[in-house]
């Protein structure tokens, strides 16, 4: 790999040892995927940010950095933590693991990181352009910027997106180089999708198939960004997709040779059928991702001058819920009974810990991970629905 003057200087240690082991990590994965050079990015986003998944391993990696007087170079946001960062007595999370959590978070805003814990960056104002190379992390975040922003970026881990925000450079390979930016799929998806939950369903079956190609899609109806996060979000869960194309609609639209593969009402049908496998609901979640602005104040006019049954955790981005707080919304909300929860997720929180075994959700990937990693029995439908 070709370094610059400049990288070779901190490679060899000479602008101190976490910039050192910073650019020796992404040096290792340039060589493993025969990048040429390092290439500037414009901004960051860290995975690996709740205690609940990072621990204390996690938790001494990030220490060491911040220990060591690190500082990240370019515009830095974190993923969901595990818990709300101002109400976490509310949601039950215990002592012991908030202080865990509140140390990681300190390490972070002592390397310089914007303390906005969130899976939707690109809804509260970090929004690259096309083109924009950038080192994003989660999942469901890469797939909706490689795809619906048309920026470039892979599916960095959490150390590798920490060492790319501290040396402001990633390596040149995979999703940055343009050649690799083709589909391999065509999906014809023959069914009037309606709802974001449909969208979800639709992202798992394509997922399963797919696992980490590039699926273009060609739809029967326009869809909304609401639409495409819930579909990129479920085939990065079900497969491993981080960048899709939607005919029409998405700022690229490259395919060779691809297979090509129909979807029918059935099987969408089938996909919701096989989430679900209880009735009984003592937990509804949205906002995996992170809700929008649009989605609360549906929710808000569903629940308005209603109470509720069930516990309702809607989980979105603090910059979101204030906008939320602004129009209303968070009142009727809180008034039928349900909480509007910041920083964290359904799946990075300990929920099992607090007593829940049933969910319901209209999140195709929050369905797959609320099963395998939250002991959780799943009831999957729409957001009318599942507060119904
Ligand atoms: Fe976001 Fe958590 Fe879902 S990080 S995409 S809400 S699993």
């Amino acid at each position: 790999m070709y370094l610059t003057k400049e990288e070779e200087r901190i490679y060899n240690g000479e602008e101190g040892i976490a910039k050192q082991k910073a650019i020796e990590l992404l040096v290792a994965l340039g060589k493993i995927y025969e990048a040429d050079k390092l290439i500037p990015v414009s901004s960051a986003q860290l995975a690996g940010v709740s205690y609940k998944t990072i621990g204390d391993a996690g938790t001494d990696f990030i220490k060491f950095f911040s220990d060591n007087g690190a500082k990240v170079a370019v515009n830095t946001y974190l993923n969901p933590a595990g818990m709300d960062l101002c109400d976490w007595k509310a949601m039950g999370v215990k002592k012991s693991f908030a202080e865990k959590q509140m140390k990681i978070i300190e390490i972070f805003r002592k390397i310089g990181v914007n303390i906005s814990c969130t899976c939707t960056p690109y809804l509260i104002g970090l929004r690259p352009s096309t083109g924009e190379h950038i080192a994003w992390s989660e999942s469901s975040a890469v797939s909706f910027a490689n795809s619906v922003l048309g920026a470039r970026t892979n599916r960095e881990g959490g150390p590798s997106s920490l060492a790319a925000a501290i040396i402001g450079k990633t390596a040149n390979y995979g999703y940055h180089l343009g050649e690799n930016r083709v589909a391999n799929f065509l999906i014809k998806a023959q069914v009037k999708l309606k709802t974001i939950s449909d969208f979800g369903a639709l992202g798992v079956y394509a997922g399963r198939l797919v696992k980490n190609k590039v699926p273009a899609f060609e739809l029967e109806q326009r869809s909304t960004e609401e639409q495409l996060k819930a579909l990129g979000a479920a085939m990065a869960a079900s497969g491993a997709v981080a960048l899709f194309f939607v005919k029409g609609q998405t700022p690229e639209w490259s395919l060779d040779k691809p297979e090509t593969i129909e979807v029918k009402e059935e099987d969408i049908k089938k996909v919701k059928k096989d989430l679900s496998d209880t009735e009984d609901v003592d937990h509804v979640v949205i906002g995996c991702p992170h809700c929008s602005l649009g989605e609360i104040k549906t929710i808000a006019e569903k629940v308005k001058n209603k109470q509720l049954k069930r516990e309702l955790w809607i989980y979105t981005s603090r910059a979101v819920k204030e906008e939320a707080d602004k129009k209303g919304y968070t009142k009727a909300i809180k008034t039928a009974g349900a909480k509007v929860i910041c920083d964290t997720c359904p799946v990075v929180s300990p929920i099992e810990d607090m007593g829940f075994r049933n969910t319901a959700t209209n999140s195709g990937k929050a369905s797959l991970y609320l099963k395998k990693l939250c002991k959780q029995k799943i009831s999957f439908g729409g957001i009318e629905e599942i507060i119904e």
